[in-house]
């Protein structure tokens, strides 16, 4: 009976932290609608800074599962550049990372969180596929936020895109918007991939990589051209401790494992290049080799990480509960409320009942 028991508790383990973020959206979406209604009678700072520390509130929720439940390493590599520092004047940035799991997100979060006396959780932002509009509640919500939906195939730049860029530009608090130029995850499986982009490479004249894909400049062009309150851009390689087990170059810890996976390698290596905005070549053509060059920087960097003498780098202490846990002390509250109050189940069943809707609001509001 224990043993079945434990061996239930064991298979369950990786369910608690995603269904923690998943469910979480409900409350999240309700509240979210709420601060919308409100919006008609305050002033439209005061429903803004609402949902900023709404959204903010998640984020660090998402940080406590990261980071807190994880038990995971973080490790920083290159200059501090008053990036990963409490003095960090606040700034709009576009945080340009390669892409190998659906974890590396959270690192430009993980590196917010530890920007300015307060965190900068709330100016987190990603240029995102299209399809995720799809995602029940969480499509619409990261709309209202300012993400960026792009199509990842076609040089065709909607109408919806430069309105929302148009809004990021000139939001008052600051945004760091995150763009993956090589549109989608890397990884030793994806062997076709990596032949076409290195097919591309040589026909450009230039060496095969292995460790990232040729980037595409599209996205950092479309936020360069319409974001000129830009700042800098924060060049992140992110490297998983995990992929230096054997066997393992090239594949990355998704969700489950980075979550809740065995303690051993669970490390993530942070490598972060602070570019001041007025280095980064504007033309075409310019960034175009510009960004390559940047990868095949990160190309460098990541066979260093393979290699027999990597650095060690500096090891981040992990985000204090006393910035995590109130927020998930919240939305846990959220969460068992429904079972209380009738009125909260109520709210939260027409939350999830208007989700198609809200799916189709983007719709007609030509949003996506
Ligand atoms: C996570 O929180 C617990 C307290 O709930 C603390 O003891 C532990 O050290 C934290 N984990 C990390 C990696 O900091
Ligand atoms: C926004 O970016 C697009 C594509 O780079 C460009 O064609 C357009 O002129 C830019 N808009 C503004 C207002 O600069
Ligand atoms: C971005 O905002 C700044 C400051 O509000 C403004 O001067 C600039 O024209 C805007 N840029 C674009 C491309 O709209
Ligand atoms: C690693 O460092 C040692 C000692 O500094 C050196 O002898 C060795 O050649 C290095 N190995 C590589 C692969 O660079």
């Amino acid at each position: 009976m224990l043993i079945a028991l434990t061996v239930a508790v064991d298979a369950l383990r990786p369910v608690v932290p995603c269904s923690l973020l998943s469910f979480s959206m409900v409350p999240f979406a309700s509240c979210s609608i709420i601060i919308g209604g409100v919006s008609w009678i305050v002033p439209n700072r005061v429903a803004q800074q609402l949902d900023s520390m709404l959204y903010k509130a998640y984020m660090r929720l998402c940080l406590f599962v990261f980071e807190n439940l994880s038990g995971v390493e973080i490790y920083y590599h290159g200059e501090k550049q008053n990036v990963v520092d409490k003095s960090g004047k606040p700034e709009n940035v576009v945080v340009l990372s390669n892409h190998q799991t659906n974890v590396d997100w959270i690192v430009p979060v993980m590196l917010a969180a530890r920007h300015g006396a307060q965190g900068s959780e709330q100016s987190f932002r990603v240029m995102v596929k299209q399809s995720i509009h799809f995602v029940p509640l969480f499509g619409w919500y990261i709309f209202q936020h300012g993400y960026i939906y792009v199509r990842r195939f076609g040089e065709f730049i909607g109408a919806p895109v430069l309105r929302q860029l148009r809004w990021l530009n000139e939001s008052v608090p600051p945004y760091w918007l995150l763009i993956f130029p090589e549109g989608t995850r890397l990884s030793a499986k994806k062997t076709q991939l990596i032949k076409n982009s290195n097919q591309f490479l040589e026909s450009s004249g230039r060496p095969p990589m292995r460790n990232v894909l040729c980037p595409r400049s599209g996205g950092l062009q479309l936020a360069l051209d319409n974001l000129s309150t830009l700042d800098a851009i924060y060049d992140v390689t992110v490297m998983y401790g995990q992929m230096r087990k054997e066997n393992r170059r090239a594949l990355a810890p998704g969700m489950f494992e980075f979550c809740c996976g065995p303690q051993t390698h669970k490390q993530i290596h942070i490598h972060l290049e602070r570019i001041s905005i007025d280095k980064v070549p504007k033309e075409k053509s310019d960034l175009r080799s510009w960004t390559t060059d940047r990868f095949a920087r990160k190309e460098r960097i990541i066979d260093e990480f393979y290699s027999e003498n990597a650095s060690v780098g500096n090891l981040l202490p992990c985000v204090p509960l006393s910035q995590t846990l109130p927020s998930t002390l919240f939305f846990t509250a959220a969460l068992a409320a429904p079972f209380f109050s009738k009125t909260v189940a109520r709210i939260y069943l027409l939350t999830v009942a208007s989700s198609p809707l809200l799916i189709a609001w983007l719709h007609i509001r030509k949003c996506v």
